[in-house]
């Protein structure tokens, strides 16, 4: 159950709240707005938000099944413990995946729901099922995000779009937000050989100055530590990330059958300033 979470949503089309109806719809799972806009559960548990808009598609179903085949494996639960677990309320993981990050919060947030958003509807049918306390939406996160002003607790982003704007709107005072970030030396062994996109190193300094005016920082941790990974977890990594557009995983036979990769990020915690 997650009534809460329902109550701080808001209809993409009409910005209404959703009521509760005895209509087949809600009985399945769906959502409909005061002012009757619906919106169906998919079988596989998610709930399209779109409302007809075409904002694009997100990760494709094969880069979640190898981002699901990666993070399943352990190898990124450091990055996980980074993040802060909410004391109650509300959840929102944003471009949220496979909603990895999300679960492993909400195990630590025994009194907290969840929300993962999430572009692609691949990601939103693995995302629906992660944790009983959860619900997935499919939502163009650089639009507007289906929540009320002040009704989130914590906004989670890792490797994510990051629209501070509406995550300033949406967090209540005294919320969080918590943003991952690649450090310039993230994964360096393998993005060379196997043709991956760099990591942009202005890119901790850029979101600082993007969130100037709504956030101060309020904490901040890197983790940097080496993963020995061999080829099929490598291809994993490589298959899961934006390189996936840009690259087939070549090069990767010539790798040494255990390779020694560097995880390299930052964990940057915000609070929103004051109107
Ligand atoms: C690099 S992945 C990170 C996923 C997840 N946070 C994790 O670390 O496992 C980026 C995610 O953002 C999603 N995404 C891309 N554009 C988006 C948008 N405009 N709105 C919502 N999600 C988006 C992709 O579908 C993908 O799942
Ligand atoms: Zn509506």
């Amino acid at each position: 159950m997650v009534r809460m979470l329902i109550g701080a949503m808001r209809c993409p089309v009409c910005g209404e709240e959703f009521v509760r109806q005895a209509r087949a719809a809600e009985r399945a799972g769906g959502l409909t707005c005061e002012n009757g806009h619906a919106f169906d559960r998919a079988r596989q548990g998610y709930v399209n938000l779109l409302a007809g808009k075409d904002p694009g598609t997100g990760d494709t179903a094969e880069m979640i099944a190898h981002r699901a085949a990666f993070l399943g494996a352990g190898y990124y639960e450091p990055v996980a413990d980074l993040l802060p677990a909410a004391p109650g309320g509300v959840v929102v993981e944003v471009g949220a995946g496979t909603g990895y990050y999300l679960s492993r919060v909400l195990d630590r947030s025994p009194r907290a729901e969840g929300l993962a958003l999430d572009l692609s509807v691949y990601a939103a049918r693995r995302a629906a099922r992660v944790h009983e306390h959860a619900m997935a939406a499919v939502a163009d996160c650089w639009g507007k995000l289906p929540l009320a002003d002040g009704s989130v607790d914590l906004v989670l982003d890792v490797f994510a779009p990051r629209n501070v704007p509406e995550f300033r709107r949406v967090l209540r005072p005294g919320g969080r937000l918590a943003v991952v970030t690649p450090l310039p030396e993230h994964l360096a062994e393998i993005r060379e050989p196997l043709g991956m996109l760099a990591v942009d190193p202005t890119k901790a300094e850029r979101m600082a100055s993007v969130t100037d005016k709504d956030f101060e920082v309020v904490g901040s941790e890197d983790l940097v530590l080496s993963l020995d990974l061999d080829h099929a977890a490598v291809a994993d990594l490589v298959g899961m990330g934006p390189s996936a557009y840009h690259t087939e995983a070549v090069g990767l036979a010539e790798l040494p059958e255990r390779v020694s990769v560097t995880l390299a990020v930052r964990c940057a915690l915000y609070a929103p300033l004051p109107r």
